[in-house]
């Protein structure tokens, strides 16, 4: 989430946009978890630089067009949707409210657009699934196969529209907020979709990131192009390829079986010093953007910032921390509400 100077007691002014809930979001949550969701990798370059690409760009626009009642609306794999933002996949949701992912979920379908479940959620897959709106799967691909098939297979039977395969996390990026914190679950969450050891993070000293350790031991640090081939013949949903910023991935992603791409540096979590997702667009749009929709994340804030990446040929965004921390607000704002 973006640094600002805003006081942390801003919680108590009414907020007007992103960021004020990002505000509030860390005055309420404890420092690890607002470290985990608010950090990124390293020296947190990307995620600067994912938000100065946007504040780059300005509007040429056209006048004297007769536009009076915009239609946001848009069709992705045969839903219509009602504006071109969706809710990115972001793990342990119940970190930030107590309804979690079906929460996030539940005011997706109110609102209309995708939502997309992250494989490390604290919510099963077949409960978000009961919010009955548009849910995506975003898939981590397990050192065991037998697991990655059985999520891919649960969620096809649970309704989900489509699979979201993350390709940018061979190992999880150094967060050093979180090794300052040697992040983990806190005790009372669970990733609710997996079992037994897979279903936790263990203790760790400080130094270290229990997250990290998760990826590396439980995760397949080496997916090839064979493995989107497999995916994409496995299942009959529309595969998105995740975490591409190159044009000659994204073609190549859409060789071995993607129906669409999604132009993103992990929220400036994986890879610092990525390319900032809103400069990697417009390549990838002229590569393969007649033939698939090309879809982007990372540092959207504002009405604005969406236009901007449409302009340049996305066909919708993804946003993530902006709701994870109007979520955090919403909840803490239940409470105050319910105490006067
Ligand atoms: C999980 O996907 C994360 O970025 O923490």
């Amino acid at each position: 989430m973006a640094k600002s100077t805003t006081p942390a007691t801003a919680v108590d002014a009414p907020p007007v946009r992103a960021e004020d809930f990002e505000v509030a979001a860390r005055a309420i949550l404890p420092k690890a978890i607002y470290d985990y969701f608010a950090g990124g990798a390293e020296d947190e370059a990307a995620i600067a630089g994912n938000r100065a690409a946007f504040a780059r760009w300005r509007f040429r626009y056209r006048v004297l067009t007769g536009a009076s009642e915009p239609d946001l609306g848009l069709e992705l794999f045969g839903r219509r949707l009602a504006m071109p933002v969706q809710l990115a996949a972001a793990a342990t949701q119940k970190m930030a409210h107590p309804q979690g992912e079906l929460g996030a979920a539940t005011a997706a379908a109110a609102a209309g657009v995708v939502y997309c479940l992250s494989t490390l959620s604290t919510t099963s897959l077949e409960d978000v699934a009961t919010a009955q709106g548009v849910p995506w799967f975003q898939l981590y691909v397990f050192k065991d196969r037998g697991i990655t098939t059985e999520l891919v297979d649960r969620a096809e039977a649970a309704g989900y529209q489509a699979i979201v395969l993350t390709v940018d996390t061979p190992i999880l990026g150094r967060r050093e907020r979180d090794f300052r914190n040697a992040f983990g679950m806190p005790a009372g969450f669970l990733y609710e979709n997996l079992v037994g050891p897979l279903s936790r993070t263990g203790p760790v000293d400080v130094g270290q990131s229990a997250l990290a350790e998760y990826f590396s031991f439980q995760l397949d640090h080496a997916l090839t192009l064979k493995d989107l081939e497999w995916l994409a013949g496995h299942t009959r949903l529309p595969v998105l390829v995740k975490g591409v910023v190159r044009p000659d991935d994204a073609r190549r992603s859409l060789s071995a079986g993607a129906r669409g791409v999604i132009v993103s540096n992990h929220g400036g979590r994986q890879l610092d010093y990525s390319i900032a997702t809103l400069d990697a667009l417009p390549a990838v749009v002229d590569e393969v953007g007649g033939e698939l929709p090309v879809l982007l994340d990372g540092g959207v804030r504002r009405g604005t910032d969406v236009l901007k990446a449409l302009a340049l040929g996305a066909r919708s965004v993804m946003i993530g921390r902006p709701y994870l921390a109007s979520a955090v607000f919403s909840s803490s704002y239940a409470t105050r509400s319910s105490c006067r």
